[in-house]
C-alpha cells in the first residue's frame, strides 16, 4: 500500500509542502494507521502539519487552505481517495470549524430536506451529528442515501473525543459494490435491473415521520395554520423538491417513498458506487424485532420494510450479508480532538459506533462538484 500512496500522491506532495502565501507552515501527507487500500489509493488519505509547526491561528490555516483549494488539490485527492482526514490545525471550537470548511470554496452549503434524526444547528454551516443516545449504533449509510436531495460532501469535526468508543466507521462504497458484484452477483443483478414501472433499476426508501416535523418537510408551516394547510404545504415540498410519493396515515404520520437506484455511476470517474442506506434500515428493524407485519418495533417506532423498486421482498439472507459484508471492509476513523474528515459522498458510507463518556462530533453538509451519471 505504501507504494500505491506514494505513486498517487507525489503529484500533490510537492503543492503541500510549497507554501505561497505562509511562510513556512509545512503540511504533509501521513499514512491514517490502519487505512485501507481501495483501487490502489489509501483510504482515507491524511494530511497533517508537520510535527514542530503550528498555524499562528485558525485565520493563517483557513488562508493556506483557500490557497490550496483554488488549485483544484481537494477536488483531485477526494475524487482518489474518498476522504481526507486533516489532522493538527487549530480548528478547537464549532466557529473554527465554521471557517475551516469555507475553506474550501465548495459551491454551497447544503439545505436539508427530510431530516429524520435530531440535530441542533449551531451556527450558519455547523450542525451537530445526530442527538440520539450514545448507545444506538447506526449502519453505514450514504447520507440522505434514501432520497433523491442528498449532499456531495460531509465535514465531520472531533470536538470532543469520548473515554471510550465513538470512532466514526467508514466504508469505501466503491469497495462495496466490487465486493457485492463478486461475492453476490445475483443481487447486485437485481439492484441493477429489477424493473419498477418508472425507473430502470430501483431500490426503495420509506421513511415515516410523524406530525411531519418542521425540520423535515415543514419548513413553510406557520403558527395557526390548520391542519390542512399543514398537510398541503408539506406535500408541496415533496412534489417541487423530491418528486416523491406521500401518504398520510389514519395515525397523523406521513410515509414517504422514493424509488431510487441504489447503485449508481459517479460521472467524473465512471465507477460505479453502492449509495443508499437501505442495508441500514434493514438492521434497525433487525434489531427491533420488526422485521414482520404490523411492523413495529421494541422501540415503539414502525420499521417499514425495504424492498425492491416494483415492491417485491429483498430476501432478508442478502441484507443479512451485506451489513456483514459493510462492517468487514469498514474503516474506524481514530478521532483525536481538532480532526476533521472532508468526505465524499458519493462514493464514501459513513456510520455511528456507541461510547462511554462525553463526546461532540459536528457536521457541515455541501453540495459538491461531482454528479451521477446515467448507470
Ligand atoms: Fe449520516
Amino acid at each position: 500500500m505504501a507504494a500505491a500512496l506514494k505513486s498517487i500522491v507525489a503529484p500533490t506532495a510537492s503543492t503541500l509542502s510549497n507554501p505561497t502565501l505562509e511562510a513556512e507552515v509545512p503540511i504533509e501527507i501521513f499514512p491514517v494507521p490502519q487505512s485501507r487500500s481501495v483501487h490502489g489509493n489509501a483510504f482515507p488519505l491524511g494530511i497533517r502539519v508537520k510535527e514542530g509547526h503550528q498555524f499562528q491561528d485558525i485565520d493563517a490555516a483557513v488562508r493556506r487552505i483557500e490557497e490550496l483549494a483554488q488549485t483544484g488539490l481537494f477536488d483531485g485527492l477526494l475524487q482518489s481517495h474518498g476522504t481526507i482526514l486533516f489532522r493538527g490545525f487549530p480548528v478547537k471550537t464549532a466557529s473554527d470549524f465554521s471557517k475551516f470548511v469555507k475553506a474550501f470554496r465548495l459551491p454551497q452549503p447544503h439545505r436539508e430536506i427530510g431530516l429524520s434524526g435530531k440535530r441542533t444547528t449551531i451556527n450558519d454551516a455547523v450542525k451537530t451529528a445526530n442527538e440520539e443516545p450514545p448507545d444506538v449504533k447506526f449502519y453505514y449509510h450514504s447520507e440522505y442515501g434514501r432520497s433523491a436531495h442528498f449532499p456531495g460532501v460531509l465535514f465531520f469535526f472531533s470536538e470532543i473525543v469520548p473515554e471510550q468508543g465513538g470512532q466514526t466507521p467508514l466504508l469505501s462504497s466503491l469497495e462495496l459494490y466490487d465486493r457485492l458484484r463478486a461475492e453476490m452477483p445475483e443481487f447486485a443483478h437485481d439492484l441493477e435491473t429489477k424493473v419498477s414501472p418508472s425507473s430502470l433499476f430501483a431500490a426503495s426508501g420509506k421513511i415515516e415521520l410523524n406530525n411531519s416535523r418542521q425540520d423535515s418537510y415543514g419548513f413553510d408551516i406557520q403558527a395557526g395554520d390548520s391542519l390542512d394547510v399543514q398537510r398541503s404545504k408539506v406535500e408541496a415540498v415533496l412534489k417541487q423538491d423530491l418528486q416523491a410519493e406521500a401518504e398520510w396515515q389514519p395515525n397523523g404520520a406521513l410515509h414517504v417513498l422514493q424509488k431510487l437506484p441504489a447503485i449508481r455511476r459517479i460521472q467524473s470517474t465512471g465507477k460505479a458506487t453502492f449509495f443508499n442506506g437501505f442495508a441500514g434500515v434493514y438492521g434497525r428493524a433487525r434489531d427491533n424485532d420488526a422485521l414482520k407485519s404490523p411492523y413495529r418495533g421494541l422501540d415503539g417506532k414502525y420499521h417499514l420494510p425495504t424492498t425492491y423498486g416494483d415492491g417485491s421482498p429483498i430476501p432478508t439472507a442478502y441484507l443479512d450479508r451485506l451489513l456483514d459484508l459493510s462492517d468487514e471492509i469498514g474503516f474506524l476513523v481514530p478521532w483525536e480532538a481538532g480532526d476533521v474528515a472532508l468526505i465524499d459522498n458519493y462514493t464514501v458510507q459513513h456510520a455511528r459506533s456507541p461510547w462511554v463518556g462525553k463526546r461532540s462530533l459536528l457536521v457541515s453538509l455541501w453540495d459538491g462538484r461531482e454528479k451521477f451519471a446515467p448507470f
